[in-house]
């Protein structure tokens, strides 16, 4: 029992906040890492922009207020949980820089992630055909494309998800966050 809790993350809550564009992989590295901490028996959640907007947002748009609220929204349910000894994993574009400085300076032991691949990576592989739809004009406010995304001047970790895999990138989490091998 002592020896669980003196493991890093474990009985120490935290938020890992994922930002960066659609499709540059912040689901895949956040889901990846909250398989790796659960099987290492760590109090984790997932917060997924996705899901969020199904649930708790529902109904919002992708106005710049909008986007506020939700990921105030975000912030506020993962404080709630980190401060209850949650390891909380954040997966939003969340793409205005400020926004994320306010919202992360409340939470407790915040680290920013920024899950980085160029755009032009990001519309070769436009997973879930967005980037085509909102090149032809059909999505308006598309992150990236017709509304801004602000890159973290000084994330607490920048992961090139072009340059890596997935393995590489959790790894590099496990490290930055403690967990070591
Ligand atoms: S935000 O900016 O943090 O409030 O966005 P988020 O809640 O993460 O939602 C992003 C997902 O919504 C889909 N989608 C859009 N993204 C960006 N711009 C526009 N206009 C838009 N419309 C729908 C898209 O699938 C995003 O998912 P991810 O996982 O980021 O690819």
């Amino acid at each position: 029992m002592t020896a669980t809790l003196n493991r890093p993350g474990v009985g120490t809550g935290r938020v890992v906040w994922f930002t960066g564009l659609s499709g540059a992989g912040k689901s895949t590295l956040a889901s990846a890492l909250y398989e790796e901490l659960k099987a290492r028996g760590v109090a984790t959640e997932l917060l997924d922009g996705d899901a969020v907007r199904e649930n708790l947002s529902k109904g919002l748009g992708f106005t710049k207020a909008d986007r506020d609220t939700n990921v105030r929204r975000i912030a506020f349910v993962a404080g709630l949980l980190a401060r209850h000894g949650v390891t909380v994993l954040v997966s939003a574009i969340s793409p205005y820089a400020e926004t994320r400085r306010e919202v992360l300076a409340g939470l407790p032991n915040p680290t920013e992630v920024f899950v980085d691949a160029p755009l032009e990576v990001v519309t070769e592989r436009d997973v879930k055909g967005l980037y085509l739809k909102a090149l032809a004009g059909e999505i308006p406010h598309f992150t990236g494309v017709s509304d801004p995304y602000e890159a973290p001047e000084h994330p607490d970790l920048h992961l090139r998800t072009d340059r890596i895999s997935v393995e590489e990138g959790v790894q590099e989490l496990l490290d930055h966050l403690g967990f070591g091998a």
